[in-house]
């Protein structure tokens, strides 16, 4: 995937360059070459020796090592690669971006370089939330830095919030994206996750069991095929990826809103579990318990935003993908459901409780379309993700 890319690597001063070593790792294995550059506070951090050990390289500390500017000069360094990726981006490091100083390598290299930046920002909540950072992502964000994270987490500093460093996985999915790699660079694919919460009153809602966590796979692995990925998650308590255009909501209503905001789109998969009913009144007050022995609900449909999509005359997506969860029956019901709905995919699933699947990490799918039904064996979800979006980039990329 990253075959024959170089990577320029800052590693700054903070305590999240540890991660260093999974990404230098990680990248190798997709076939990138890892050019490191340590920071002097960098050097606190992780050591040159473990540094070049992992990346088969030389590392770059110093501005004014003789020896360096006569093989390869400073200038020749910060152009000889196809990203510099900054991890971690301290606080001090982008300000100096911001600012355009140059007083040691890494910040000279950035200064000098013609080459594309992407940085993973790392630091403590306050110092993150700070005026003066805000301003400087502000403007180097103008100037065409890519940014990746941070995401909000317990930090090495004991505090919990915004400031801890993406992890190494979700820093190599973003260099692929920046440097337009994959199968379906180019393509947008919306993709709809998680359950929906149709409100009864201010504290109670219908839900399901739906924990995000398929959809959110095969967001991630659309994301390392290169594609423009907006995700439309229901309420769900897991890390949403990052790189994707995300946007959070609650009820089928507001999903099937966004969906139509996000269309055009070269795909469309729908994971989401959609509550099929919604209360056909909502109770601004909280339905208090009465003498009756019996609550009666009255609910109505809500749309079919799959059916939708597929119906769509103008616009309609080249490929859109359904999901049915069955109890009973599930090819003859999935099949229906693919008819019914005109998609040109259905991915069924078995979601008795035995089976484990609805909520948990493992899935095992019948692929249904009008070429045949094709039974997958049991699998990790991320696997099931890799094999679905494989197939759709070579239905993309056919059609
Ligand atoms: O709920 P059902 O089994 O019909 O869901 C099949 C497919 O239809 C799924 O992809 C689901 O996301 C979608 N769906 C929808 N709108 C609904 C109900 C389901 O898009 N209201």
């Amino acid at each position: 995937m990253l075959n024959g890319k170089k990577i320029l690597l800052i590693i700054g001063g903070g305590i999240a360059a540890f991660k260093c070593h999974d990404l230098i790792r990680g990248l190798r294995e997709a076939g990138a070459s890892v050019t490191p550059v340590l920071t002097e506070a960098g050097k606190e951090f992780v050591t040159p020796l473990s540094i070049s050990v992992l990346s088969g390289s030389k590392v770059y500390v110093d501005l004014f090592d003789l020896e360096d500017e006569t093989q390869m000069g400073h200038i020749e360094l910060s152009r000889n690669s196809d990203l510099i990726v900054i991890v971690p981006a301290t606080a001090d490091l982008l300000a100096k971006m911001a600012s355009g100083l140059a007083n040691d390598l890494a910040s000279t290299l950035l200064l000098a370089t013609d080459t594309e930046v992407l940085a993973a920002p790392a630091m403590n909540v306050r110092m993150w939330e700070h005026l003066a950072t805000r301003r400087n992502i502000q403007l180097l964000k103008k100037d065409g830095i890519g940014f990746i994270g941070p995401v909000e987490g317990s930090m090495a500093c004991g505090e919990f919030g915004f400031g801890r460093m993406a992890e190494p996985e979700q820093i190599i999915t973003a260099i692929k994206k920046k440097l337009s790699l994959g199968k379906l660079k180019g393509k947008h694919i919306v993709v709809t996750s998680g359950p929906t919460h149709e409100q009864i009153d201010p504290v109670r809602f219908i839900g399901n069991l739906s924990s995000g966590t398929q959809g959110n796979q095969i967001a991630v692995a659309l994301l390392n095929e290169g594609a423009r990925v907006t995700l439309i998650s229901g309420p769900t308590h897991i890390e949403l990826p990052l790189g994707a255009e995300i946007k959070r909501v609650e009820s089928a209503n507001e999903m099937f809103k966004e969906v139509k905001k996000s269309l055009p789109a070269d795909a469309f998969v729908m994971v989401a579990a959609v509550a099929d009913w919604k209360t056909k009144e909502f109770s601004k007050s909280k339905i208090k318990k009465n003498s009756d022995k019996e609550l009666v609900l009255k609910l109505i449909k809500n749309p079919d935003i799959l059916e939708y999509v597929s119906k769509l005359k103008k616009d309609r997506p080249k490929l859109v993908v359904g999901f049915a969860a069955e109890t009973d029956d599930l090819i003859a019901n999935a099949t229906e459901k693919l008819n019914r709905k005109k998609c040109d995919w259905i991915v069924a699933n078995d979601i008795r409780p035995e089976t484990n699947i609805m909520g948990g990490t493992e899935n095992a799918v019948i692929l249904i379309s009008n070429a045949g039904v094709e039974k997958w064996e049991r699998m990790d979800k991320s696997e099931v993700a890799l094999k679905l979006v494989g197939l759709m980039a070579k239905k993309l990329n056919l059609s």
